[in-house]
């Protein structure tokens, strides 16, 4: 039997400004840091917990599911909470957590904030391609990656671009970036991403393309080996090859890039650590220190890709993998789900030196991205409309996804969180669901279509849930659901 921890040697001030949450959280994963809590000990009963610190069940419930999202916790012995099995190594140069200053803590400021709880209104928005259904019928858009860009408060978008007009354009454009966003960037990272950002370490691009090509551009020679996640994002695997990589398909499984086997001699290796793109799993705790220490013995840079971690329906946001070693990882935002693609803004988050190389890159391409978008960003995050946003579409989000949960029931595989699902499928049967659905009025996408980079591995269809609307969404799984049903009842004999 497991020892069980019955008093645990942690403790919350109520005079803080951090949330007694997120408090919590941090003392708990200093605990089992430093080995005070070991892996495989039982933590008290929420109830005890509670009792022996004098806060509320909820708070300790939420910090327990926090740390168990975050892969510091699980269950499996059983009921009760237990530490998982951790390889734990701190670089001396890692910034992440409690030593954020100022920062209010992963669930803090939008965590769990579902907002006003108002739903999106809007209709479909892709016309019907030429030869399609029947005049005046719309395509339902299930296609990944794209967000829902109808429901923005017009109001602070003319604000923002209102007070963005009131400059002049610059003449000599910062290669960082204009520096009140970088402040503004910089706060919204640690208070949201756990990690501690000064606007010194930030800069800012177009897109995560932007940064990755500007990444490629600076750490990469025709040839050199450069690791993508398989499947993965095509993108990433374009642009490291644009750049004379040798590309690198690299296995993921439910946890992400799988560590063991991956080769010794990456440049680079691209990731989605909060959510992997496309099957949809968040790298847990164990994995993501076994995988920076693959990258401190070979001396790969790891490229951490954070397109939609603002969106987590379960548990707050994860804390991103560059906090836990900023030398070695190279962080990646964008707007383009959490606003729209069409602004134009993202960021690039790396050490001190690395960045100055990037930055250097970025001059000798004459490279830029636009400041008067840059200044209306920066207004909108100033004002808190940016945070409202994402307050209100994480509500609107989880409330498409949990439709197609609905509909299409334990089939859908992938974490609560973002805008997309997966459902994993004999790969034989996916060509023609992919053409009944179109005809049929649906867009959708699968892995075997556009996500993988070698020997292809899990077949499935990638299913967005960003740009169709609540109803939309009803009405395109209860098509996936009846063209997959008898396939699956005819390939009953086939093991996938
Ligand atoms: C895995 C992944 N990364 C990043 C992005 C966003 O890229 P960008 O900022 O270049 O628009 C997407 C959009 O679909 C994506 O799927």
């Amino acid at each position: 039997m497991p020892r069980t921890c019955v008093d645990l040697p942690v403790s919350v001030d109520r005079e803080a400004p951090v949330a007694l949450t997120v408090q919590l959280g941090d003392r708990l994963r200093t605990a089992m840091r430093d080995g005070t809590l070991k892996s495989g000990e039982r933590l008290p009963s929420t109830r005890a917990l509670a009792r022996q610190l004098s806060i509320s069940r909820t708070v300790v419930t939420e910090a327990y599911q926090q740390l168990y999202a975050e892969g510091w916790l699980d269950g499996r012995h059983g009921s009760g909470t237990y530490v998982a099995d951790l390889v734990i190594h701190t670089p001396a140069t890692a910034r992440s957590g409690s030593a954020v200053p100022g920062s209010r803590g992963a669930l803090a400021g939008g965590g769990h904030g579902y907002g006003d709880g108002s739903a999106p209104a809007g209709g479909p928005a892709v016309p019907l391609p030429a030869g399609g259904r029947g005049h005046g019928e719309q395509m339902i858009d299930l296609r990944p990656g794209r967000p829902w860009v109808r429901d923005y408060d017009r109001a602070a978008w003319r604000r923002a671009w209102r007070k963005a007009a009131d400059l002049p354009p610059g003449d000599r454009p910062d290669p960082h970036g204009v520096p009140r966003l970088r402040e503004a960037l910089a706060e919204h990272l640690r208070r949201t991403r756990t990690i501690a950002v000064g606007p010194e370490d930030i800069m800012v691009t177009r897109s995560t393309g932007n940064g990755l090509d500007l990444v490629a551009a600076t750490l990469l020679r025709p040839g050199d080996r450069a690791g993508v996640e398989d499947p993965g994002y095509r993108v990433a695997r374009n642009v490291f090859a644009a750049r004379g990589a040798e590309i690198v398909p690299c296995p993921v499984d439910e946890d992400g890039v799988v560590v063991d086997g991956l080769p010794d001699d990456l440049r680079v290796l691209y990731t989605t650590p909060a959510h992997q793109y496309p099957l949809g799993g968040r790298m847990p705790i164990s994995r993501r220190e076994r995988l920076l220490a693959w990258a401190r013995r070979t001396g790969a840079i790891i490229v951490e890709d954070d397109y939609d971690a603002e969106f987590r329906y379960d548990v707050a946001p994860l804390p991103a993998l560059h906090g836990l070693d900023p030398d070695r990882v190279v962080l990646l935002g964008t707007l383009s789900k959490s606003l729209a693609p069409d602004i134009g803004v993202g960021w690039l988050v790396a050490a001190p030196e690395l960045l100055a190389a990037i930055v250097r890159t970025r001059q000798n391409l004459s490279d830029r991205t636009s400041g008067p978008a840059q200044q209306a960003v920066a207004v909108m995050m100033e004002q808190g409309d940016l945070d409202r946003h994402l307050r209100r579409m994480r509500l609107e989000y989880a409330r498409r996804r949990a439709a197609v949960v609905d509909v299409l029931g334990p089939m859908v595989t992938g974490d609560t969180a973002g805008l997309h699902v997966m459902v994993e499928l004999p790969g034989e049967i996916i060509p023609s669901i992919l053409e009944e659905a179109r005809e049929r009025g649906v867009l959708l996408d699968s892995t075997s279509t556009r996500h993988h980079h070698g020997e292809v591995r899990r077949h499935g269809l990638v299913i967005g849930y960003g740009s169709a609307s609540l109803a939309e969404i009803r009405r395109g799984a209860a098509v996936v659901a009846e063209l997959i049903g008898p396939r699956l009842a005819d390939e009953s004999r086939v093991a996938f």
